[in-house]
């Protein structure tokens, strides 16, 4: 199964000129989106970790299913405001824009090895705003696993120091 073909453009949204990877076609396709997870699952068995963190709101989407299947826990990152304990903050820019993002005080103990999951790899901003909230935590990135990656916006460099995969690359 190509999962390319469940996978939309939409011009111009949320900003002229930005192209918008829509994952709602492969969403609502059952098969497509079991194939989604177990390519997921095949590329994290690589890895050697115990929990998956992913950002709100469509990494979330990908990072339950798949943290039940491989039998990890999941850690939410979510924008500001939403998370009732103690935080985490980094703020980072994005394809279109600047934003923010936090992650429980206590959700990464030191010495935890972690995986970070999102479905699209665009800049690398929040991707690597995730990677250093886990370092200061005391974590460690063991690698960093997307569902797709926009090359030509060249996201690896900023991620020089990470083991980075995605499953379908534009
Ligand atoms: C999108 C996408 C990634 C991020 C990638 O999320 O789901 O998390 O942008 O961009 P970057 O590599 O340039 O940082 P968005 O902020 O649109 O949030 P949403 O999933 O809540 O819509």
């Amino acid at each position: 199964m190509d999962l390319k073909h469940f996978i939309r453009d939409i011009p111009d949204f949320p900003k002229p000129g930005i192209i918008f990877k829509d994952v709602t076609p492969l969403l609502r396709d059952p098969e497509a989106f079991k194939e989604s997870i177990e390519l997921l699952k095949n590329a994290a068995s690589f890895w050697d970790f115990d929990l998956i963190v992913a950002p709100e709101a469509r990494g979330f989407i990908f990072a339950a299913p798949l943290a039940l299947e491989m039998g990890k826990g999941f850690i939410p990152i979510r924008k500001p405001g939403k998370l009732p304990y103690k935080v985490i903050s980094k703020s980072y820019s994005l394809e279109y824009g600047e934003a923010a993002l936090e992650m429980h005080k206590d959700a990464i103990v030191e010495r935890n090895k972690v995986l970070i999951l999102d479905d699209v790899l665009a800049t690398g901003g929040t991707i690597k705003a995730i990677a250093e909230m886990i370092e200061e935590a005391g974590g460690e990135v063991a690698g960093i696993l997307t569902l797709i990656e926009l090359s030509f916006l060249e996201p690896r460099k900023k991620l020089k120091d990470y083991q980075v995969k995605a499953l379908i690359t534009y």
